[in-house]
Parts: structure tokens; sequence; C-alpha cells
């Protein structure tokens, strides 16, 4: 293996102060891979083509799909005049969904485990020992009128946080061609995350940027500015299309956004993180258990920054009556989900 560690020094509680000084997790030196690494190394992204079978993504969409119905609030998939707030649980962005104890759905874990999603990370990270994070899902209906929103291309590290320390991804349900709304992605601006950063930058304060008080560690909202910033030194910024069973994988300081549907397509797409379990501090696995006991979601990042979700989904500035505590479908408890929890040690 030609990369080198170094163990980070994270500190995770709330009272103490964050250390974003730990240096880079691990250090890729260049080399040819022969698969989907070289161009992942080469621009922080890759989509990754029939990482599962169109039949298994098919199965994924109609659960994401029952889930909604679930909720029992008159939402019908065939009925476009029920694509609106008061017949959906309470979303972000449009579409993603974090609460309702949704991020340890049955479907979210069985999609974390398969096979073949967890051999990506293993590949990438040349190790099998592996944690992931609770994350959500993404369920966007086209042309929904109850929506604002406009680009807001972000990224999801700290800029203290110096080299790739997190890579996220995202397994593909629905067909997703241009109009299909989803990832944009500026290709290449992870290389240039440090020189941008070398200079103080200020969080650009988009409309729906994130109250104050709600401390996101590894969030960074950029400026139509900051856009042009990364483009005139060659990133591009591209639209992901892909097709259902398909995988795309970026470096965490890519910048990226998702764009709402536009055709007549329901977009369905399960957020997917792992990391190396030796990146965690205990006291992180720690607060990943209490996560996991408690149908708590986390934040992209699943070895460190691990801040369990106390916002309840408001509704009509209210709880929403159908906040729920649990996910309506258990997961089936295995080795494989304890040790990628991170409960259980490899
Ligand atoms: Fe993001």
């Amino acid at each position: 293996m030609s990369s080198t560690e170094v163990k980070p020094t994270e500190a995770e509680s709330q009272t103490q102060a964050p250390d974003f000084s730990c240096p880079d997790l691990v250090t890729f030196t260049p080399r040819h891979y022969g698969d989907w690494r070289d161009e992942f190394h080469k621009n922080g992204c890759v989509v990754i083509k029939n990482v599962i079978s169109p039949e298994r993504a098919d199965y994924y969409r109609a659960k994401q799909i029952q889930w909604l119905k679930n909720f029992e609030l008159g939402f019908d998939e065939n009925d476009e005049s029920t694509w609106t707030v008061d017949h959906l649980p309470i979303s972000f962005k449009g579409g993603m969904y974090f609460a309702y104890g949704s991020t340890h759905e049955k479907m979210s874990w069985e999609a974390r485990t398969e096979p073949s999603v967890i051999e990506i990370f293993e590949k990438l990270w040349e190790t099998n020992e592996l944690i992931c994070s609770f994350d959500g899902m993404n369920i966007s209906m086209p042309r929904r009128k109850d929506v604002r929103w406009s680009p807001w291309p972000h990224c999801d590290q700290n800029p203290e946080r110096k080299g790739m320390q997190a890579v996220q991804g995202l397994l593909n349900y629905a067909p997703n061609g241009p109009n299909d709304g989803g990832l944009m992605l500026m290709k290449g601006s992870a290389k240039v995350f440090d020189e941008f950063f070398a200079y103080k930058r200020e969080s650009f304060d988009h409309e729906d940027a994130p109250p104050p008080e709600i401390k996101f560690m590894d969030l960074f909202l950029f400026s139509e500015k900051d856009v042009k910033w990364f483009q005139d030194r060659g990133c591009e910024l591209v639209k992901i299309n892909m097709e259902p069973g398909d995988f795309v994988l970026w470096d965490s300081r890519t910048m990226h956004y998702a764009r709402l549907p536009e055709g007549d397509q329901i977009r369905h797409v399960q957020y997917i993180c792992m990391t190396p379990r030796r990146f965690a501090t205990p006291e992180t696995l720690e607060l990943k258990k209490q996560c996991f006991e408690t149908y708590t979601g986390t934040t992209h990042w699943p070895h460190c920054n691990v801040r369990p979700t106390k916002e309840k989904p408001m509704r009509n500035g209210e709880v929403c009556p159908k906040d729920r505590s649990e996910p309506f479908e258990k997961p089936v408890i295995t080795d494989t989900l304890l040790r990628l929890a991170g409960i259980k040690p490899y």
C-alpha cells in the first residue's frame, strides 16, 4: 500500500473547541490503478456504473415510495397534485430526508451493506475495516410548485481540514438524465481546495444557509464569485447523469449541490459514505453507538463530526405531528451492519 497514515486528533465533544489541525489521514501517492480510482484521484470524483442491478435499484425505488406513503399524508406517486409539503414528510431542499428515523430504515442499511457498495470504499481506502455514516436519502419530485430553490454550491469539508479526509457517495435508483435534477459537481475543485482557502474566505450567506446555532462543522457555502474562481482554474461544473444502479463518489472537498428535477422522473438516491475505522477516536465511536441505538442520523462524516441530530422536523412552526423516533421497518442486524455502524470491532 503506497499511502501513509497519521492518527487524527479530533476534538469531537460539543464542549471542546473544534480542532481541525489533524494532518492528512491518508496521502495517496500518484500511481496507476487500472480502474475507476485513476479518474477519481485525477478529478476528485467518478461515476461507477452498474454497482447494483437495475432490478435491485427498482426494489429500493419502490421502498422509498412506500416510505413516503407510510406517513399517511395522502401522497400518491401517480397524482402530481399530492407532490406538496402537505402530503409529504418534512425534507431539506425539496427532497433530502434525514429525520423520522429514516437514516436507519431497513432499506438504508440494506443499501449500505450491499457487498458491491462496501467494495468501492474498500478499494478506495485499501482496507476492509470501514465504518459508515448514518446518512439520508433524496426523493425529489419534479415541478414542485411549493418549493423555492436556487443553486447552493458548497463543500462538506471544513476549510481547516487539509487533504482528503472524507469521500462521499450516492447510490442512484431511478433514471437520471439532464432534466432529472440531481448532483452537480465542480470537477477538479478538490485539487485546488487548499489554494482557494489559503486566503481568508467567508462562507456565502445563502438564503438556505443553516442558522448559526446549528454548528455544521463541515459545511462551506460558495458565492457565484467563488464558483468563477474555480472555473478560472480549469474546474468544470458538470451535471452527473446516471442510470439505476450507478454510484457516484466525490472527495468531500469538491464543490457540489443537488439540482431539483424538471422532467417527469422522480429522483431516488441514498447517500452513502465510508471511511476507515482507524480514523475514529474511541469518543467518536461511542457517539456513533448512541446515534445507532436511538435511530439518529449523522453528518456525511463517518469517523468524526458525529453530531447527533437534535433538530426535529418542523411543520407550520411546530414539530411535525408525524415525527417519529424509529424507522417504520427496522434493519436486520448482522455482523456486517454492526461493524459498519462502528459498534463491533473488526
Ligand atoms: Fe453536500
